[in-house]
């Protein structure tokens, strides 16, 4: 028996190969239900007690022996794979790769830039934590107004809070530069709304702002009606209704004859022929003055819009949720208009 153990670990060592199944072969011709190896270890009890002791020692080193090998084989004949894979064959033709596409909001807001920088505005940024004084006060907002709610306001501690709109910017731009001022204000805004297909807690929006001497409330709805005609198209109009902002005076919003329909009456524009796109109006003169500059000497206008809103009535999104969900799905479908 002994005998038989020196010849199979004889066959162990000199056993090679590099073949997956001549490995496999060999282990079950050794070490599998019926293999060599296997059969001694029933033979066990054949062999005389006197034997057995060292019969066993030498059978269990025979095993360990025979699966190490067969470790040892199968190690080599993977990295030996890994070798051949790794040489390049460089006649293979590149692989093409998907480019990604622009954010819509990217996209609308680069197109609201461009038409304003056509005119001579220029762009200024500021921050998204905002101090009471830059997002209400300076901008005119009695104490008791309801914006300042916690409903709507994200704040951080009594002072400070995430910018609920970009007229910040504006307070920061006239704090720090006398007119001619022309500027637009891009940037992220935070509302502590609930989010649905038609409010979310944090959106995008383009402030305007124009101080200057002798600035008129024709000279905005002329400026605005050359930006809507290059944002829709040039059969666009423009209607400005009344309305109320603590930091402007008089106060409008501005219709654009709805996109859908041109005017005729659909169910975007609930059959009134127009869409509300922004706010606007003559700055107040506190607001001036709480900036330090003169309101006897100077004047102007400002308007802030929503860039989702803008998006929404290009391309006819209806789910605002759609624009921070990142599906490669929805994103895929835009592409900047060269
Ligand atoms: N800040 C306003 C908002 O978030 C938008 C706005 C309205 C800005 C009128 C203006 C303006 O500059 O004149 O709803």
């Amino acid at each position: 028996m002994i005998e038989e153990i020196n010849i199979i670990t004889k066959e162990v060592d000199a056993f090679n190969s590099k073949s997956s199944e001549e490995i496999e072969n060999f282990r079950i011709a050794y070490l599998g239900k019926k293999g060599r190896i296997t059969q001694l270890f029933t033979h066990f009890k054949l062999v005389p007690s006197s034997e057995k002791k060292e019969f066993g020692r030498q059978l269990n080193i025979l095993k360990s022996l025979t699966s190490e090998k067969i470790v040892k084989l199968k190690e080599e004949l993977k990295e030996q794979l890994k070798s051949t894979k790794s040489k390049t064959d460089y006649t293979i033709p590149g692989q093409p790769f998907d480019v990604g596409s622009r954010h819509p909001i990217s996209i609308i807001r680069d197109q609201i830039i461009e038409i304003f920088s056509n005119i001579g505005f220029n762009i200024s940024e500021g921050p998204e934590i905002e101090d009471d004084w830059h997002n209400f006060t300076a901008l005119n907002f009695p104490e008791e107004h309801p914006a300042r709610d916690m409903q709507d306001t994200f704040f951080i501690n009594k002072d400070i809070a995430l910018r609920t709109h970009t007229s910040s910017v504006q307070v920061r731009v006239m704090e720090n530069n006398q007119p001619p001022i022309r500027t637009i204000s891009p940037g992220r805004v935070y509302r502590n709304e609930a989010i649905s297909a038609r409010a979310h807690c944090f959106f995008h929006q383009v402030e305007g702002l124009y101080i200057d001497k002798d600035v008129s409330f024709a000279d905005m709805k002329q400026t605005l009606l050359y930006f809507t005609k290059a944002m829709f198209g040039s059969e666009t109009k423009i209607r400005l209704r009344p309305s109320y902002f603590p930091f402007t005076e008089p106060s409008a919003e501005v219709d654009v004859s709805c996109t859908i329909c041109k005017g005729k009456g659909c169910n975007v524009c609930k059959y009134s022929g127009w869409l509300e796109i922004m706010g606007c109006g003559m700055v107040d003169p506190n607001v001036l003055e709480n900036c330090k500059i003169d309101p006897n000497k100077f004047g102007g206008y400002a308007f802030g819009m929503g860039i989702e809103r803008i998006a929404q009535l290009k391309y006819e999104v209806n789910d605002l949720r759609l624009y921070s969900e990142n599906d490669v799905r929805f994103l895929k479908q835009f592409t900047p208009e060269s």
